[in-house]
């Protein structure tokens, strides 16, 4: 009833990867779910040999040899797949020989990642423990806010009431400090506007944030730019992202004591969720240091506000990176190990859930 491109459709949306291979055991197929797992295009992948597409997970290979020696469906559960350049994943894999006109030789291949339920949890777990934290850190700024306004000005008439010079430094102490607070918290309350979306060229932003923190840092600081040419534009206030990405670019160069290599890189994620939410298509930035890492002791904590490991930092930066980004429905993670930290920026092209 259904015709092929429906068929064709189900297919594509299927969050599970599906591959075809030949008798040659070449790739035939491969549906975008398993573009996502193997992070090519299929116009990339299709062609290949088995051998060249999972070198490294040669379980997989073994299994995919059994199911057309024994002309048998072949399941295994729990398999590591090892891709260059990725970290590994466990699958679940079924193996189905098909016959090509009457000869059994092609085979079909299902891959079904086990750990992105754990990952979609972490996610969501992460983005309500920030939302939380995020509102209790606004009251909390906005409670101080008040009375220290008071405060400041009450110091200011009593400065004019005294004549002792040596007293007006007390005075003067208690307006500084309010002055130091005062910007302290509206660091904490972040920027109070509605975001104004606008089409914006990623890149531009970007080469906008790299020549800032390039003036900032001395000419030891490399920035390359491995840019997606690619990338479509991306509905987002231009003002909220530099921030964003200002904040974590200038932690990199930080944490590189000005010298080292940071990469800026775009990608662009096809089906892919951000939490629960599944979008069609995400824009992925990462900005990759090789530096030291972040301190272990601190990973796990480092989106929240007030947690710094400099000895002259708020702890802000991140937090803050990471309330803008989630205004543009978007997520930022990090994985870190020393000589090499990734900070990934996912901002959604399209809203679809
Ligand atoms: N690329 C990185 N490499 C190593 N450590 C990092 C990196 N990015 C962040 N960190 C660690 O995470 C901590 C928190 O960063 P965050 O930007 O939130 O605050 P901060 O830089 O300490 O202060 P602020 O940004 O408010 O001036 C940093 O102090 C640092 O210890
Ligand atoms: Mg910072």
């Amino acid at each position: 009833m259904h015709s092929e491109k429906f068929a064709e459709q189900i297919v594509e949306h299927l969050s599970t990867a599906v591959l075809v291979f030949n008798t040659q055991l070449q790739l035939v197929f491969i549906n975008s779910a398993g573009e996502m797992l193997f992070a090519h295009s299929s116009r990339h992948l299709c062609g290949q040999s088995v051998h060249e597409l999972l070198a490294n997970s040669e379980v997989m290979v073994e299994l995919l040899a059994a199911a057309i020696t024994s002309e048998q469906v072949v399941i295994q559960r729990s398999c590591l797949l090892e891709l260059p350049g990725a970290s590994d994943l466990r699958v679940n894999g079924t193996f189905t020989p098909i016959s090509d006109a009457g000869v059994v030789g092609s085979v079909l291949v299902e891959l079904h990642q086990i750990d992105h339920h754990l990952r979609i949890e972490q996610e969501e777990h992460l983005i309500n423990q920030q939302q939380a934290t995020h509102a209790l850190v606004r009251g909390l700024a906005h409670e101080i806010k008040n009375p220290l306004g008071g405060l400041r000005g009450a110091a200011q008439l009593l400065e004019r009431e005294i004549n002792d010079e040596p007293l007006k430094e007390y005075t003067q102490i208690i307006i500084s400090e309010a002055d130091r607070m005062q910007a302290l918290m509206d660091r904490m309350l972040g920027p109070n506007t509605v975001p104004q979306l606008q089409a914006v060229n990623v890149h531009e932003v970007l080469e906008h944030v790299r020549e800032l923190v390039l003036v900032e840092s001395g000419d030891s600081l490399t920035i390359d730019q491995d840019y997606d040419p690619s990338l479509p534009g991306l509905q987002a206030d231009p003002d909220l992202l530099i921030q964003a990405l200002l904040n974590i670019v200038r932690n990199a160069a930080q944490a590189l004591k000005g010298t080292g290599t940071i990469r800026l890189r775009t990608r662009v994620q096809r089906n892919f969720n951000i939490g629960s939410r599944r979008y069609r298509l995400v824009m992925c930035i990462e900005v990759i240091d090789n530096g030291p890492g972040i301190d272990p002791v601190l990973q796990k904590q480092v989106f929240y506000p007030m947690i710094t490991g400099r000895s002259d930092g708020a702890g802000l930066g991140l937090s803050i990176a990471q309330a803008l980004i989630s205004r543009h429905h978007g997520l930022i993670e990090c994985s870190s190990q020393p000589g090499e930290t990734v900070f990934t920026i996912l901002l959604p092209l399209d809203v679809k859930a």
